[in-house]
């Protein structure tokens, strides 16, 4: 098939290409993100491969239609970038990569946890000046610390367990408690999780129902000092009222991989440009806020996976046969 692949940078050129070896299908990249502007790009491809910060929505999937497309193939496992109801209307299949690397994630949050905890990255800076002060560098044990985990799925319980193995009692809330967390996680209604996590991870889907879950009504449950991660979707967590909790001290330290305007700013060099999302510049004022930028899912085993199962996908739509990671559009949401 004529595969139009968005927001492709050299790294997905390199996995794309290699797990395409046998040139099953006929790729051409476009470092560009999908969107009303760009489609006209996927003229005449039937399909078309997209990331996390490409548009697909109702008018975008409805260009591409009108030029041929009749596949969406995500290279994410989350799809709330996409009008599932108009591509259904239009008869476009829409698939994606349900588990890449669930471990890439949960280390990742388990990363910003330990840097965060004992502020190496302010500690790398300093050494390299000469200061070997360690007044603002203090950090606590973990052992023994209540950890939330909110979206025991894939990527939480992991996340859990890795916990779990540092010591840390686990508490998690999500409506289908995963029956594999049973030894080490014990579920609890949301309000008693913020009000007992001193650590409190996010790994659920960006939904209607997770849309802002982290506003000021939620910090305001939440233990004084409480640090909180979130390497699931920029939308669940509300910036101004995290903005507002770091001011007042209540949000002790804040670790974030996604952010709800990361679209206009994430996988982009944008270093020589005056960056003009005053909230997000704000973030990056404190000194207990460490943002990486979507990169958690950033790890050679989860380029290879992403790249094998698009073309698995791409594979199976063509031929009927095989394993097609179809997401299927839910009337009730
Ligand atoms: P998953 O589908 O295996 O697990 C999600 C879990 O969240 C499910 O158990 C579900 O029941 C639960 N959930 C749904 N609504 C909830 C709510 N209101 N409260 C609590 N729990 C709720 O998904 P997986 O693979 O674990 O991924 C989780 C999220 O991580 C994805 O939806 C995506 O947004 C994000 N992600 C981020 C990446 C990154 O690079 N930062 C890479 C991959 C995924």
């Amino acid at each position: 098939m004529r595969v139009a692949v968005f927001s492709a940078k050299p790294y997905d050129q390199t996995f794309l290409t290699r797990a395409n070896s046998a040139n099953r299908h006929e790729l051409s990249f476009f470092d560009v993100r999908l969107s009303v502007d760009t489609a006209p790009l996927a003229k005449r491809f039937e399909a078309v491969c997209a990331f996390v910060n490409d548009h697909l929505y109702a008018d975008v999937l409805e260009q591409l239609h009108a030029s041929g497309t009749r596949l969406v193939a995500l290279r994410s496992a989350g799809f709330n970038h996409v009008d599932l109801a108009a591509a259904e209307r239009l008869g476009i299949t829409v698939v994606r990569v349900p588990a890449y690397s669930p471990h890439a994630v949960a280390e990742h949050a388990v990363a910003l946890v330990m840097s965060l905890n004992r502020m190496t990255y302010r500690a790398y800076n300093r050494v390299r000046e000469g200061n070997f002060a360690l007044d603002g560098l203090l950090g606590f044990d973990l052992f023994g610390k209540t950890v939330g985990v909110i979206g025991t799925g894939n990527i939480g319980l992991i996340f859990a367990n890795i916990m779990h193995g540092f010591g840390c009692r686990v508490v998690a809330s999500d409506p289908f408690p995963n029956p594999n967390a049973e030894p080490f996680v014990e579920y609890v209604p949301l309000a008693s999780l913020y009000a007992q996590a001193d650590i409190i991870s996010l790994h659920c889907p960006l939904t209607p129902d997770t849309d802002h879950l982290i506003n000021a009504d939620a910090i305001a449950q939440m233990k004084q000092g409480v640090m909180l991660i979130n390497t699931g979707r920029g939308r669940v967590v509300d910036t101004q009222a995290v903005i507002a909790g770091l001011k007042s001290g209540h949000i002790g330290r804040l670790g974030l991989d996604v952010y709800e305007e990361e679209e206009q700013l994430f996988f982009e060099d944008l270093s020589y440009k005056v960056i003009d999302d005053d909230q997000f510049m704000r973030l990056t004022t404190f000194h207990n806020v460490l943002i990486t930028g979507h990169q958690a899912f950033f790890t050679a085993e989860a380029l290879t996976n992403i790249a094998e199962t698009t073309l698995a996908n791409i594979d199976a739509f063509e031929s009927g046969t095989g394993t097609l990671h179809r997401v299927v559009y839910d009337k009730q949401t």
